[in-house]
């Protein structure tokens, strides 16, 4: 009984009440006649003579803790003034900031909905990338120039003697996600990877060693090059105006076959010529291509069965575009000035 009493001790001193609920609950558990104490006085008749006197003595300590207890909270409770919380009740508040989107971050997102609208998912993968996924597995040849340290940033080359000779790198485009997603799924498969990727290059007002892109990729039965052609019609109308204009030129990716870039009329003049375009009237806005059946075969899809179109963007060059600010620098420094200058609702 002793230590019933202890433990209960304890809990009267460390209990403390917000409300007049929460004390009306404390007085039931311990003050009333169907309380914890009361029960304990009716105990105490039985207990043995020897240790009625320390027990006794306990008890009624303990009946004065809990009715001190009670006192002292009821009385905080009354008296707390809500005035003296918070001052004068008529006082306009403090604005709150929300904060704003990282512009970047603002047309990813603008360019994801456009792109979740004709039923392609997100998916993501490690910045810090082995050759595998960045070059190898996307027919990089082992001497391609773009594997050179002048245009990538290796955090380790391994030696072919180490156990597990992988170089690993800072991915240079996102590309890499698209092995990931293969080597994970069968197809049907529709996906665009927004995400950061670095290049060994010297900071200047059109060059950054950081930046963005966003990879789509779209396995199935039959897909064709116009398939392509007609996603990224629909892309760039979405993105930069009914009016826009596509063209396609021939190019070459190791991980596509044929390869194209894709122009879109300039959005500034409409393609009458400007500075923005140098007067071309185009701009270039992505690298794009049928999948190279090495691609497919290299994770285990079948290139006989299956066909498809990748297509790789940067999201810097867009954001210029929308926002006029051509220094790129700018999207990197984090400086509040320029930030708050962009406000959306998503
Ligand atoms: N990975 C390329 C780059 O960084 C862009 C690219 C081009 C991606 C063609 C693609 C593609 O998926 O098909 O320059």
């Amino acid at each position: 009984m002793l230590e019933k009493i202890d433990h209960l001790l304890t809990e009267i001193s460390s209990f403390s009440a917000k409300t007049n609920e929460e004390l009306e609950l404390f007085r039931i558990k311990f003050l009333s006649k169907k309380g914890i104490i009361s029960d304990l006085f009716e105990e105490f008749r039985n207990i043995s003579a020897s240790s009625k006197r320390e027990v006794g003595r306990k008890l009624n300590e303990l009946k004065q803790k809990a009715q001190d207890k009670f006192n002292t909270l009821q009385q905080e409770l009354q008296s707390f003034d809500v005035l003296s919380v918070t001052g004068d009740l008529t006082r306009p508040s403090y604005p709150w900031s929300k904060g704003t989107r990282h512009p970047i971050s603002i047309v990813r997102n603008e360019i994801i909905k456009i792109f979740e609208r004709i039923g392609f998912t997100v998916s993501e993968g490690p910045e810090i990338e082995d050759d595998d996924h960045v070059f190898t597995k996307l027919n990089f040849a082992p001497e391609h120039p773009a594997r050179d340290m002048q245009d990538t940033f290796y955090i380790s080359r391994l030696s072919s003697e180490d156990s597990d000779p992988r170089d690993i790198v800072l991915r240079t485009h996102t590309s890499s996600v698209q092995v990931r997603v293969m080597e994970n799924q069968q197809p049907p498969i529709r996906t665009i990877s927004p995400g950061r990727v670095f290049r060994n290059e010297a900071i200047s007002a059109r060059a950054h060693c950081i930046f963005h892109q966003v990879e789509g990729l779209y396995i199935d039965e039959n897909v064709s090059f116009a398939d392509l052609k007609q996603t990224l019609l629909f892309f760039a109308r979405e993105m930069f105006g009914k009016e826009t204009e596509i063209r396609l030129r021939p190019s070459y990716f190791p991980f596509t076959e044929p390869s194209g870039e894709m122009d879109i009329s300039c959005s500034i003049c409409g393609g009458r010529g400007c500075n923005v375009c140098k007067y071309t009237g185009w701009l270039e806005v992505l690298g794009c291509g049928m999948v190279h059946p090495a691609v497919l075969e290299a994770s285990n899809i079948d290139s006989t069965k299956y066909t498809g179109f990748a297509f790789g963007m940067g999201i810097e060059r867009p954001a210029m575009l929308k926002y006029q600010v051509n220094d790129l620098r700018l999207y990197f420094e984090n400086d509040i000035r320029f930030l708050e200058q962009f406000r959306t609702a998503f």
